[in-house]
C-alpha cells in the first residue's frame, strides 16, 4: 500500500469512526437527573454549531422551537410526574440539507415512604428458644422500587436483604419477610428494618435511608416451660 493511500484509508476510518457515530451537535448539562417528586428540575440543552431552531419536547416544560439561542432550558418548580422522557431537538443545515436530530434526557422520580414498620406475623408476646418465628417489614408508598433495598439488622448487625425487581416507577407498598429461630442470648434482641434507595452516582449521597422503630424480642428457654407447668 502506497504512503498516500494508507493515509487516505486511515482519514476514512478517522471520519466513519469519529465524525460518523456523533453528529448530532447538542450537548446537555447531564444525561440523567435524579429528582424527588415534588422537587425542582433544571436541565440545559447546548447547541454547538449553526441551527434553524432548537426546543425541548416533554409532557410538562416543553418550549417553542427557538431560534437566535445558543441554548434552552428544561425546567420545572415542582416534577409531579413519575414517568417523563424530555428530548431536546435541533434543526440545522448540512451540505444544503435539512436535519434534525435529538438528545434524549433519562429522569429518575424518587419517593421515600410514608411509613415503615416491622412486626411478627401471627405472634405476639415471648418466643421460644428453637422455634422459627417470621418477622415483616411493610414499607409504604415508596419509589423507584427497582432500585429499593431492605435491609434486616439485629442491633448493627446486618442479617438480610431484599431487591424487587418490579419496573413500575409509580410508588408501591412492598414488604420483606425474615425468617428467625432465636437462641436464649438472643433475649433482648432489637431487629429492624431500613428502606434505602441506591439510585446511582447522580442520586444523592448518602442514599435516602429509612429506619423502622426497632421490635425487641423476647426469648424464654424451652427447659423453662416444664418448669413454669409444674408448678402450676
Ligand atoms: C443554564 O445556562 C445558563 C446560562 O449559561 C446558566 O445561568 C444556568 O445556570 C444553566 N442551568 C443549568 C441547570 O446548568
Ligand atoms: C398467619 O395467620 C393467617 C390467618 O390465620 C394465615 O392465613 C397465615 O398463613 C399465617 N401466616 C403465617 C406466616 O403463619
Ligand atoms: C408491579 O406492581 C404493580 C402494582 O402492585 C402490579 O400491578 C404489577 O403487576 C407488578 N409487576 C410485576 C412485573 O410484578
Ligand atoms: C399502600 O397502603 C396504604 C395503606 O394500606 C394505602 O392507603 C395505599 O393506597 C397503598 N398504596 C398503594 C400504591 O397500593
Ligand atoms: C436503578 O434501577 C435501574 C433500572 O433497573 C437500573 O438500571 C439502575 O442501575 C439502578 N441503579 C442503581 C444504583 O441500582
Amino acid at each position: 500500500m502506497s504512503g498516500a493511500a494508507l493515509t487516505r484509508s486511515l482519514f476514512g476510518l478517522f471520519f466513519f469512526g469519529v465524525c460518523g457515530a456523533q453528529d448530532c451537535p447538542l450537548h446537555l448539562t447531564t444525561s440523567t437527573v435524579v429528582v424527588r417528586y415534588g422537587d425542582p428540575v433544571s436541565v440545559n440543552c447546548t447547541v454547538s454549531e449553526d441551527h434553524t431552531g432548537i426546543g425541548w419536547e416533554a409532557s410538562e416544560g416543553s418550549g417553542p422551537l427557538t431560534n437566535n439561542v445558543q441554548f434552552v432550558t428544561w425546567s420545572l418548580k415542582h416534577l409531579t410526574i413519575w414517568d417523563i422522557k424530555p428530548q431536546c431537538y435541533v434543526n440545522f443545515l448540512k451540505n444544503g440539507k435539512h436535519n434534525q436530530c435529538e438528545q434524549e434526557l433519562e429522569v429518575i422520580v424518587y419517593k421515600t415512604p410514608d411509613s415503615i414498620s416491622i412486626s411478627a406475623v401471627n405472634h405476639t408476646g415471648p418466643m421460644l428458644e428453637g422455634k422459627q418465628y417470621q418477622l415483616q417489614c411493610e414499607v409504604q408508598n415508596i419509589a423507584p422500587v427497582q432500585n429499593l433495598t431492605v435491609k434486616w439488622y439485629k442491633g448493627e448487625t446486618l442479617e438480610d436483604q431484599t431487591t424487587y425487581d418490579n419496573l413500575t416507577k409509580t410508588p408501591l407498598n412492598v414488604s420483606s419477610t425474615l425468617l428467625i429461630t432465636p437462641t436464649s442470648a438472643d433475649d433482648g434482641a432489637q431487629y429492624s428494618c431500613v428502606a434505602e434507595l441506591e439510585l446511582g452516582p447522580e442520586g444523592p449521597e448518602p442514599h435516602p435511608a429509612d429506619t423502622s422503630e426497632p421490635l425487641t424480642i423476647t426469648v424464654h428457654c424451652e427447659s423453662l416451660m416444664p418448669v413454669l407447668t409444674a408448678s402450676l
